[in-house]
Parts: C-alpha cells; sequence; structure tokens
C-alpha cells in the first residue's frame, strides 16, 4: 500500500519536472495508419522518435507534421527485420534522449502468400520484420523502461488475422499472433513498471492488391457496417495512454467483424 502510494508520488514528481517531455519510440510511422498514429501521439504531448524503411517522402512528410507540435522530434531509417538496425535506432535513440515513456510498434510488412506456394524467402521477410523485428524492439525498448522510476507503456499493433483463419496470409497472421502472445508475455514479465497492450484493427485502409475482397464485401461482414477510420485507433491509443490498469489485453477495434 505504502510502496504503491511512494511510486505514484515518484511518478508524479518525475512527470512534473521542467525537462520531463514525454518521450515515444515508434516504429513504421511512415505508413497510412502509422502516420496518423504518430501525429495523434505528438498531439499528446510526446516528442516522437520514429522509424521508417523503404518510404523516405512519406517519412519526411510526417515528420514535418510532428514538429509543428513537437520541434524535438526526429527520425532515423530502420530495417525491423535486421536486429543490429534496431540496435543502432536504439543507440541513436539515447544519444537524444534519456528517457523513455511509450514505445508503439507499428511497422509491419504485409502480402498475399498463397500456401502451396509460400517461399522460404517470403517466410522471412513477413515473419522477421513483423515478429522478430517486434521482439528485438520490446527487449531494446524495455531495457531501458525497467529502470526508470515511472510507469511507461508499450502498445504493438496487431491484427484482427490473428484470431482469423485466413487463406494466404499464414506468415503474415502468424506473425501477429506471435506478437499478441509476446504481449502477455512482456506485460507479465514487466509489470509493474510497464504496461503492454495490443490493437488489433480490423480493415481499416485498403490494400491495393486486386485480389483482396472488395469494400462491399468486407463491411457486408462487419456488425457496424463501415470500415475501420484511422480515428477508430487513435482513440484506443489515447485510451491506452490514459489507463493505468490496463495490461496484457488485446484490444480489438474492428466494429464487430469477429462477431460472424
Ligand atoms: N491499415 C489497416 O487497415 C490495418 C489493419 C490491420 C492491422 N494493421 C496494423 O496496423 C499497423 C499500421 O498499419 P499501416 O496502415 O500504417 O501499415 P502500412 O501502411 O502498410 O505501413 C507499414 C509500415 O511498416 C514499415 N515497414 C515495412 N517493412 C519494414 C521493414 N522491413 N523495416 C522497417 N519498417 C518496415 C513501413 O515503412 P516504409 O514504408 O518506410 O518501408 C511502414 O511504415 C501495422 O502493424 C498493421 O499490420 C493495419
Amino acid at each position: 500500500m505504502l510502496k504503491n502510494r511512494v511510486d505514484r508520488e515518484i511518478k508524479t514528481l518525475y512527470e512534473m519536472t521542467p525537462s520531463g517531455k514525454k518521450v515515444c519510440f515508434m516504429t513504421g510511422a511512415s505508413g497510412m495508419l502509422g502516420s496518423e498514429i504518430a501525429l495523434s501521439v505528438a498531439g499528446q504531448g510526446y516528442t516522437v522518435f520514429f522509424t521508417w524503411h523503404a518510404s523516405e517522402k512519406r517519412a519526411a512528410e510526417t515528420l514535418e507534421k510532428i514538429r509543428w507540435i513537437s520541434p524535438e522530434s526526429q527520425m532515423v531509417r530502420c530495417d525491423m527485420s535486421k536486429n543490429q538496425d534496431i540496435v543502432n535506432a536504439f543507440t541513436a535513440f539515447r544519444k537524444e534522449f534519456d528517457r523513455l515513456d511509450l514505445l508503439v510498434t507499428s511497422a509491419s510488412n504485409f502480402f498475399r502468400t498463397p500456401l502451396p506456394d509460400v517461399t522460404e524467402e517470403e517466410w522471412d521477410s513477413l515473419v522477421d520484420t513483423n515478429l522478430k523485428g517486434t521482439f528485438f524492439t520490446m527487449q531494446e525498448a524495455a531495457r531501458i523502461m525497467r529502470k526508470q522510476l515511472f510507469v511507461s507503456r508499450i502498445i504493438t499493433m496487431t491484427d484482427i488475422s490473428a484470431d482469423l483463419v485466413w487463406r494466404n496470409f499464414a506468415p503474415y497472421t502468424v506473425s501477429k499472433a506471435g506478437i499478441q502472445h509476446l504481449t502477455r508475455i512482456f506485460a507479465k514479465e514487466f509489470a509493474p513498471v510497464i504496461l503492454v497492450n495490443s490493437i488489433a484493427p480490423g480493415t481499416v485502409t485498403l490494400n491495393a492488391d486486386k485480389e483482396m475482397e472488395s469494400e462491399a464485401e468486407m463491411v457486408k461482414k462487419i456488425a457496424l457496417q463501415r470500415l475501420g477510420d484511422p480515428l477508430d485507433i487513435v482513440r484506443t491509443i489515447i485510451f491506452l495512454l490514459e489507463s493505468d490498469y490496463i495490461t496484457g489485453q488485446i484490444i480489438n477495434v474492428e466494429g464487430g467483424r469477429l462477431l460472424q
């Protein structure tokens, strides 16, 4: 009881120091949904240090917008499938910032892989970027967060497909299911100092893949009869940033798609 009170007082004191602006490390902020998440986190008062990989132009546009509200924000190139790149990104982060309040893992690879034809290269590309990359990013973040005198947060981005049996996407869906399990493992391991949760969106942005279902076909399967909007995800992020008693949870934001 006393320990809880003291911890809360230390947390409040730390957060009130003038140099105590909160800092977020985010992967995949050059993504369609990722860029909206990065902006909303900046809007919540965080400095954002984010990674991009191939989309330099989109990353630069995102950084420009973020800097209107959070001028110290930065970006770094990082291939999430390579552990050395992740280590280098955190080395660069540590040189600039002495605290880490929030990790959002949004970087993700996604493409169709019909089961009989999946190659080792495709498997590695999807599973290394999504699952292995998320694991080593969470590990680097936890190394910083566990030594801090205040509660910090990790939010992983997964997908409702972790709960569905999608044809043609085995490596992707397995990687997302793996991240959901990692979310629970990290939540247990690092409680009470790190709160670890996952957001699993339904379809928010439509994929350019012509063989995917049409929007009308998708909407038929959703109880709330519309695709997701980035704002639906952003609201859930903000909810998790304000919650002190939720950890190890997977929050499906899918308009009732899983009710089918
Ligand atoms: N959008 C949706 O409808 C939807 C639905 C369900 C789940 N989700 C999940 O929500 C998250 C955000 O989605 P999104 O719409 O932003 O996805 P997106 O537009 O496909 O963007 C993917 C992001 O991952 C990065 N990335 C891909 N391969 C990488 C690699 N090898 N190394 C480092 N970064 C890499 C991309 O960076 P570059 O572009 O710079 O290479 C980009 O920032 C993802 O985890 C996704 O799985 C999204």
